[in-house]
């Protein structure tokens, strides 16, 4: 090794990042494992604008050698796998240059996650937001003088406040179960009895629509069968959001049945079904419909009170409770599964 390389070599370990030594002839020289990982063992001895397609690439070498410049770049690889790279080039000693590579593929889809989560939120504030304060200022202007169109209006105001206040609980219950994502929790839950009292919260909604409710319960069934491990007031989240898309989702007049059985292919697993009768959902929707946000008919999901972060809450609980969520929809049914550890 020479001096040089040697001096490298000693640097490229404090850096860290991917690093480079390139000679007078844009040769690689050495380099760091980062790098050759990133690159490839095939980058060393051969020079490295093989390796880096960018048009500007050998001017920054240049200018780095030559004028003692040192530059930055920005580089999409697309091969592979399409990776966000920045270059930084820099004078090394007499006649050397140094390339250090900083991967920023992972950050900038981070950034571009929580900037579009940003985005969501302000969008769904923002229509009840400015419906209420159009109705403050129609009945600032004198609407208010009659008394049934204050009521009509007062009425329209107090469902979009209420509208703002479910997202910014969905929201805040959605952040929570996320920070405990990684931590299980083993309490008994008995499911038969908080799928009862769910269905008894919501029986006001299912009559409305001439909906009710089945039971389809799989033998054998012992009485400590429908308990299993997890936290009783997340669970209730979970079959409270399910029940309650399957009567706002399902069609008017049907039947919505619950079931329970033991998960045929994991032993120590309780599986329990919520089906309900309605259009279908696309394979592609499916895939989907536990983003934050996504909803198959936005308007009307919309319309009839959804904020879209339902099954994106059900999906983390699960996760938490170290189950599984598994959609299917055929004409003939739409099933929400969920598979829960059951309570020895
Ligand atoms: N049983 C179902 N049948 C048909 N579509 C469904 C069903 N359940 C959910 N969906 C679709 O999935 C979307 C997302 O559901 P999710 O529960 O996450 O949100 P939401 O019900 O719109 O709002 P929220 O639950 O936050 O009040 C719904 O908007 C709807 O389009
Ligand atoms: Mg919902």
């Amino acid at each position: 090794m020479t001096p040089v390389e040697d001096r490298f070599a000693n640097m490229a370990l404090l850096i860290g990042e991917a690093c480079a030594l390139l000679n007078a002839r844009g040769v690689v020289v050495a380099a760091n494992q980062p790098m050759f990982g990133l690159l490839g063992q095939r980058i060393a001895n051969y020079p490295m604008e093989r390796f880096i397609r960018h048009q500007d690439f050998v001017e920054t070498l240049r200018a780095a050698r030559e004028d003692g410049r040192v530059s930055e770049l920005s580089y999409t690889r697309t091969d592979k796998l399409r990776r966000q790279l920045h270059l930084r080039v820099a004078p090394f000693e007499r006649e050397h240059v140094l390339v250090v590579i900083v991967d920023k593929t992972d950050t900038i889809s981070i950034d571009r996650i929580r900037s579009d989560f940003v985005a969501n939120v302000s969008h769904e504030l923002r229509s009840p937001l400015s419906a209420v304060s159009g109705f403050i200022e129609t009945l600032r202007d004198g609407a208010g003088e009659d008394r049934q169109t204050r009521d009509k209006f007062l009425a329209i105001m107090q469902a979009e406040a209420e509208r703002m206040q479910r997202l910014i609980d969905d929201l805040l219950s959605l952040s929570r179960v996320e920070a405990m994502e990684h931590h299980t929790p083993n309490d008994k839950v008995d499911l038969h009895a908080l799928l009862e009292q769910t269905i008894a919260a919501l029986s006001a909604q299912a009559m409305a629509k001439q909906m009710r409710f089945a039971w389809h319960l799989e033998a054998p069934l012992g009485p400590d069968a429908c308990c299993v491990l997890g936290m009783a007031d997340e669970l209730r989240q979970v079959f409270q959001n399910l029940i309650e898309n399957a009567i706002r989702y399902g069609d008017a007049g049907s039947v919505i049945e619950l079931g329970f059985m033991p998960e045929p292919d994991q032993p120590g697993f309780l599986r329990v079904e919520v089906l309900n009768q309605g259009p279908v959902i696309e394979k592609q929707d499916i895939a989907r419909l536990t983003e934050r946000f996504y909803r198959i008919d936005a308007g009307r999901a919309r319309d009839m009170g959804g904020t879209g972060l339902g099954l994106a809450i059900v999906k983390h609980i699960v996760n938490r409770h170290q189950g599984r969520l598994r959609i299917a929809s055929s004409p003939e049914n739409t099933r929400f599964c969920v598979t829960l550890r059951r309570h020895a």
